[in-house]
């Protein structure tokens, strides 16, 4: 069947192959490359926050509490600005009261939270009992654990950190422990019943940070059509021109040649085989230049012969 095939079909049949699967390899291996990169972009945003957030916490615990810490046993309501957990939650709202990262968010989501608004839903409630299993299981300690990975919401993908809150120092539990330990202005905010009972070393709740992961990989998506569409055009191009140069530098000379050649054997001996260039068809037209002559003496001899 291929016998019958043109040169040029032949080529472009092989070549249009290694191009589509060129296309398919290019289109495999980036789709692995972009989809690791989203992941890493949305990990390293998540993590950015958290360790943000901390330095948050940090700051109120070491700089703010202290200077407001008196005014706790004095004023009528507590000042949860003396909170980490509340200021962290206060800087992050501002940042979300932004439109661009309004599908950001930051919980620290806790089974028996003070303030009910920091109470953990059923999703991160597993979380939470999952550290405390792990944290009792294994050897690693609380502030090891870390979980991570995709969740789907109504509003898209998200990718969220969770760490696990632990209580480490004793002085959480003047508030956490029994509410007659507490500062009558935290009861008289807050009340009895929620955020007490809370254990040293206990994991209370876990802190997580989620962000909006769904445009990052439609980014990416969009970044791999763009190669793949200009990789696939740059090859097309690139058969384009190998057509041409086949076309000027083989299949026309060699069609002329094979014309030339069927009238010399028709005894036509002014033909001749234009030499155009020293590579195999230049050679091939000298090699018949050359038999061309032969042959015209050859019939001239017999001619002799016969006459
Ligand atoms: C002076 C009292 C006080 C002390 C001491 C205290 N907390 Fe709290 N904590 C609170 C109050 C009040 C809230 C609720 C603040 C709000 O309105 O968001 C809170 C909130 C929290 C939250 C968020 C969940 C929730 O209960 O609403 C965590 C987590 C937390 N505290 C952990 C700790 C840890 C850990 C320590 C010790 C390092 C500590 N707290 C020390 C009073 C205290």
């Amino acid at each position: 069947m291929m016998k019958n095939i043109k040169l040029s079909f032949k080529l472009n049949l092989l070549l249009g192959t290694v191009v589509l699967m060129l296309t398919i390899a290019v289109s495999l291996i980036l789709s692995g490359i972009l989809e690791n990169y989203a992941e890493q972009i949305v990990a390293d945003q998540a993590s950015l926050l958290i360790e943000t957030m901390n330095s948050v916490r940090h700051y109120t615990s070491t700089q703010i509490k202290p200077e407001l810490e008196p005014r706790l046993e004095t004023d009528r309501l507590f000042l949860p600005q003396t909170v980490p957990a509340y200021s962290a939650r206060e800087v992050f709202e501002q940042l979300r009261s932004n439109e661009k990262y309004n599908q950001f968010f930051y919980k620290e989501a806790t089974l028996n939270p003070t303030n009910l608004r920091d109470k953990a839903d059923k999703f991160e409630t597993e979380i939470v009992q999952s550290f405390r299993e792990k944290s009792k299981s294994s050897e690693q300690k609380a502030a090891d654990l870390q979980k991570q990975d995709f969740r789907t919401i109504p509003g898209g993908d998200l990718f969220y950190i969770a760490r696990p809150l632990a209580i480490k120092q004793e002085s959480c539990l003047r508030c956490h422990g029994v509410p007659e330990d507490a500062p009558a202005s935290q009861i008289a905010t807050y009340g009895k019943d929620n955020g007490f009972g809370w254990k040293m070393n206990e994991i209370v709740g876990a802190q997580i940070v989620s962000v909006p992961a769904s445009r990052v990989f439609e980014q990416a998506q969009k970044l791999r059509w763009l190669v793949i569409e200009n990789v696939f055009i740059f090859l097309l191009l690139g058969i384009v021109l190998l057509n041409l140069f086949l076309k000027f530098t083989i299949t026309d000379p060699i069609n002329k040649m094979s014309f030339l050649s069927k009238k010399l054997s028709t005894g036509d001996f002014d033909v001749e085989f234009e030499r155009k260039s020293n590579d195999e068809i230049g050679i091939l037209a000298s090699s018949l230049n050359r038999l061309k002559v032969s042959l015209k003496i050859a019939m001239e001899m017999i001619e002799n012969k016969t006459n």
